[in-house]
């Protein structure tokens, strides 16, 4: 049978490709811990629930394509919280950040044109650019620098006639990276020099930790007609089955052009936009509570890991991810294996292979592992404790680590 050239170029997601292999093991009677999806298990807000509850209709209709006024209304007002300045119109809600970032992909590319996006990446802007046949361009980071920026001199040799925009998660996933007032400042005046647009993807705005104060894109008031926002209740309140998400610009025209797209799709569920606009009601010591609970499983992970012989990581300071270099020939091989091989008292753990947090073909993450420390504290103890165990009598294990 045939197929488009755009579904052949896309990958499967290494966050839930070995999957098969998790419910084997969970077939077999282990329990998995799953640090390999960035699913909290933090309860949703009561806020969520009640509001669901409490919307009696006697039809579930179609909602505006756009979303919700009210829920529209409630993340304008979340918005000036943060001082980014968004009115009703600068904000569409859409099925979770995803569907976002695939509208400004969709809205903004054609076959060939480039994204610059530091590497490593959020594994799906892989997916989201090659179902549009754009190119995703890595711009290179470091661990050794936190995963912060290049010069600008850097990143500006990678801009060509065909780049379109340049793409950053901040907080970033899966580096824990929180970009500065002066990297964005960077961004922005590239972005205005080469005429480019600005994908800021911000799911991850509540989650810095040490005191680092977040900075967004949207603060940069000359740049927000090409600033396209992107945001989700999916972490922030841990509403990630609700897939309620938004896209935001001051930007008119950018805005008629996405709505085409809304239109096709008709609506986000009516339902989950209710829940939501409940959501965005919690009150702030919600979000402050749950800060302080990722930062304290930020500390006992990271302190696990650098107890283990081989490993190599740097301590992210927001989203709720950390890179792990381990001592290992190949990361994917080793996470199958320990499913199918590893397990302290009937308990195994998962990560998700690094390779796919890297451009396709780089050969870049190959004994890297993403670990999303979204369980509660006894259970990464338990988890590290695993993998510790794991590494040390894996066969593929290595004596130096790869660079
Ligand atoms: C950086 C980043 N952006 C966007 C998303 C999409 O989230 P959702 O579609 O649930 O809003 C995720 C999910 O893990 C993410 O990590």
């Amino acid at each position: 049978m045939f197929f488009s050239e755009r579904i052949k170029a896309m990958q499967t997601s290494p966050i839930r490709r070995l999957l098969p292999y998790a419910n084997e093991a969970k077939k077999a009677g282990k329990k998995v811990h799953h640090l390999n999806i960035g699913q909290p298990d933090i309860k949703t807000p009561d806020e969520y629930f009640d509001a669901v509850r409490n919307f009696k209709v006697e039809t579930i209709a179609y909602a505006e394509s756009q979303g919700l006024v009210e829920l529209r209304d409630a993340i304008v007002g979340y918005y000036q919280g943060w001082d980014i300045p968004y009115e009703r119109d600068d904000v569409y809600i859409t099925n979770g950040g995803s569907e976002a970032l695939m509208f400004a992909v969709m809205a903004i590319c054609n076959p060939g044109d480039e994204l610059l996006t530091p590497a490593p990446f959020y594994a799906n802007y892989n997916a989201f650019a090659q179902a549009s046949l754009a190119k995703l361009v890595p711009i290179p980071t470091k661990a050794e620098n936190g995963f912060h920026l290049p010069p600008a001199e850097t990143i500006e040799k990678l801009i060509t006639p065909k780049t379109r925009a340049i793409w950053i998660s901040n907080p970033g996933n899966p580096t824990g990276v929180v970009y500065t007032a002066a990297e964005l400042e960077t961004l922005a005046s590239l972005a205005k020099k080469h005429d480019i647009y600005l994908i800021a993807d911000e799911v991850y705005r509540e989650f810095t930790y040490d005191g680092q104060k977040f900075h967004s894109l949207g603060h940069i008031k000359d740049v927000l007609d090409r600033v396209i926002m992107v945001d989700s209740v999916s972490k922030r309140f841990s509403a990630c089955g609700a897939r309620v998400g938004c896209i935001a610009i001051k930007n008119k025209e950018f805005m008629g052009q996405i709505l085409k797209l809304c239109q096709a799709r008709l609506c986000v569920s009516t339902l989950e936009q209710v829940g939501a606009t409940g959501l965005y009601k919690t009150a702030k010591s919600y979000l402050e509570d749950v800060n302080k609970e990722y930062k304290a499983r930020r500390d006992t992970i990271y302190k696990a890991l650098k107890g283990m012989d081989g490993v190599v990581c740097e301590e992210p300071k927001g989203s709720f991810y950390v890179m792990v270099k381990m001592p290992v020939d190949d990361a994917e091989k080793f996470i199958i294996w320990m499913l199918q091989n590893y397990d302290v008292n009937g308990e195994t753990t998962m990560g998700a292979p690094g390779a796919g947090f890297y451009a396709a073909g780089s050969g870049l993450g190959q004994n890297e592992m993403r670990v999303a420390y979204v369980l509660k504290q006894e259970d990464i103890v338990k988890s590290m404790n695993i993998l510790k165990g794991a590494l040390d009598v894996y066969p593929g294990r290595v004596e130096a680590i790869k660079a």
